[in-house]
């Protein structure tokens, strides 16, 4: 495993958005797997900036997010296609055939999930994940107590963020709301893997997951049996390793 700590968060976004970049200099055609948050809008408008002063080839590259908000309409601006699609897929000219997403509404998710699966395969798996990790330690929508046998599957969300969803929505309780996300099984199979933090409110997960034990109740803890891991976190997410 190897640990990447950012001296602040700038640097962090920064160094992050260079590995995207990186990415797609090396591979033109690469499929290079997102995540939503405030973890990555920084990274996010660094990629996009670079691009707009010095652009360079996009036109073979593909994106997709790990996970999507299921039960809403896509237009909510908190749903991952849209929050991806305006921090950096319309701001790179990918074009929308390249923007590989599940929809958020739908009446066979199960169907959903395997169709996903089949269009990152086709496209010879995920390169590259640019992996979030929640504060319990959640990848995708994979919370703790996930096997790690899981493959994509529409998870419940986490309750924090259930909750401002619901806020910003309105949507009431009685409607269920859930996340369909790539399954651990699924994100381990990616060929790079970098797990990214940043910020000192995660530095007490950062620590479970790369020193405590390797379990499903830190789904987070799982990336280190991956053969092709990098941790990029800041000083201040690192505070506890
Ligand atoms: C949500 C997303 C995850 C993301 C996590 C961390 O649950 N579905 O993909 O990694 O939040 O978010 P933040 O970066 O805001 O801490």
């Amino acid at each position: 495993m190897k640990i990447t700590i950012a001296e602040n968060e700038k640097e962090f976004d920064t160094m992050a958005a260079w590995r995207i970049i990186e990415q797609i200099l090396k591979k033109p055609s690469s499929l290079i797997g997102l995540s939503t948050g405030e973890t990555t809008k920084g990274m996010h408008r660094i990629v996009s900036e670079i691009y707009e002063k010095y652009p360079f080839d996009t036109k073979e590259t593909y994106f997709f997010n790990v996970d999507e908000l299921t039960n809403l309409d896509r237009s909510y601006e908190g749903s991952c296609y849209a929050m991806i699609k305006k921090q950096i897929v319309d701001p790179l000219n990918i074009p929308e055939e390249h923007f590989i997403m599940p929809p958020t509404l739908s009446d066979d998710f199960e169907r959903e999930c395997r169709i996903f699966e089949e269009k990152i395969a086709s496209l010879g798996g995920a390169d590259l994940q640019m992996l979030g990790i929640g504060w319990n330690g959640h990848i995708g929508i994979n919370q703790p107590g996930t096997p790690f046998e899981r493959e994509t599957w529409v998870s419940p969300m986490d309750p924090i963020f259930e909750e401002r969803v619901r806020r910003e929505t309105g949507v009431p309780d009685d409607h269920e709301l859930g996340g369909l996300t790539r399954g651990i099984v699924n994100i381990m199979q990616t060929k790079k893997i970098i797990l990214i933090a940043k910020g000192e409110h995660k530095a007490d997960i950062i620590k479970k997951a790369l020193e405590g034990p390797i379990t499903s109740d830190i789904p987070a803890s799982v990336v280190r049996l991956h053969p092709n891991l990098e941790v990029l976190i800041d000083r201040a997410a690192a505070g506890k390793i």
